[in-house]
């Protein structure tokens, strides 16, 4: 069994989290994104993936390299242009003969492949997708399975109108599992998608396309800076207990700096007396002046906090320079490289 996991998108909407870091690597409780699905896939024996790329691919290569550091093969196919996501499925997967795990690039979760592997076989599907619960389905691809879990409708991105016609709100989680005779649905060097080509195609020819719903598991799309933020804070609250995240004690942390514990802070940090940390995850190489307030938020690597300064509910990129007592707001990102100046507010 193989795996290809989608990571070609541009990541616009992580903007401008996503200029200088493709979303495949943002860093999620400080360590590149890209390798919790590797770990999920892991667990499921699937340790020939590739990574299927068109946005920055050599940042993602370096930073993963051939994957033995985790246990994996990591194999690399980069479009000339992007091909959507059945079109990069196609054009990576030719030829391999086997069945496939395809993993959307920005999905954190901790779902069982193994288990939903055994589904696909026991259904006897050429298809299997999973679904997930949500509260509002038209940001996604919105999917309703039969009692016997065949997929018996897909709409992707439905218009509120058309999501009413359906009377649940199960929608693809971006998780496949797909048997080669799907690759004959696809056209060779031209874009197609999944959710606006081929779902709707295996539909069209009766093709056995199951669907299982998620249960207990954890799913969340990062694509987003306010689900990016929330995936931070569910690591920290405990919603999200699959992976081990190990705190180090590799910073220079004052004595009398306040920092809870739910907070994560990275390695070589300098932390100043009279800071105070709260629920947030703090990256490697990041310097506290005197008391500065962080809470619910997330600094990458790098960056400065002056004195006094407060930064609430916000994502703070790489490098960043935050003057002293100025203030970042709620629901505030700054890309890579941004300088605020002493006493500005954002
Ligand atoms: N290689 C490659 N080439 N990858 C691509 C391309 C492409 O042309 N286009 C998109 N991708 C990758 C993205 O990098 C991302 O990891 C994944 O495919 C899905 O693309 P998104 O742009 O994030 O799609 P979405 O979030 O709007 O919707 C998709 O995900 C939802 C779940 O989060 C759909 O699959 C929905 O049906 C689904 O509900
Ligand atoms: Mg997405």
């Amino acid at each position: 069994m193989q795996a290809l996991i989608l990571a070609g998108g541009k990541g616009t909407r992580l903007r401008p989290l996503t200029v200088y870091t493709p979303k495949p690597i943002v860093p999620v409780v400080n360590r590149p994104f890209l390798l919790y699905q590797i770990e999920v896939l892991r667990r499921a024996g699937i340790t020939d993936i590739t990574l299927s790329l068109s946005y920055q691919p050599d940042k993602i290569q370096q930073i993963l390299g051939n994957g033995s550091e985790h246990g994996v093969t990591l194999r690399y196919i980069t479009e000339p242009s992007p091909l959507g996501t059945a079109g990069a499925y196609k054009f990576a997967m030719d030829g391999v003969n086997e069945t496939t795990v395809v993993f959307n690039g920005d999905i954190l979760t901790d779902i069982d492949i193994a288990k939903l592997v055994e589904f696909h076989k026991e259904k006897g599907a050429d298809a299997t997708i999973s679904l997930v619960r949500v509260d509002d389905p038209t940001r996604y691809g919105l999917a309703e399975a039969d009692s016997d879990g065949r997929v018996v409708r897909f709409v992707e991105k439905p218009k509120a109108g058309e999501a009413d016609a359906f009377d649940i709100n199960t929608i693809n989680a971006g998780i496949y599992i797909l048997e080669p005779t799907i690759m004959d649905l696809i056209p060779k060097d031209s874009n197609a998608s999944f959710e606006y080509d081929v779902f709707p195609a295996i539909l069209d020819k009766n093709i056995p396309f199951f669907a299982s719903v998620m249960d207990k598991e954890y799913w969340r799309d990062i694509g987003t800076p306010a689900n990016y933020l929330s995936a931070h804070h569910d690591f920290l609250s405990g919603k999200i207990t699959e992976f081990d995240l190990e705190k180090t004690n590799a910073s220079d942390v004052a004595t009398r700096a306040e920092i809870d514990k739910t907070s994560f802070i990275g390695e070589g940090c300098v932390i100043k007396p009279g800071v105070r940390i709260v629920n947030s995850v703090i990256g490697n190489g990041v310097h506290i002046e005197e008391k500065a307030v962080i809470e619910n938020s997330v600094i990458w690597s790098h960056t400065r906090i002056s004195t006094a300064a407060e930064i609430r509910g916000a994502v703070v990129g790489r490098s960043c320079h935050i003057g002293r007592n100025a203030v970042v707001a709620e629901g505030s990102v700054l890309g890579d490289k941004t300088t605020l100046t002493d006493y500005t507010k954002v």
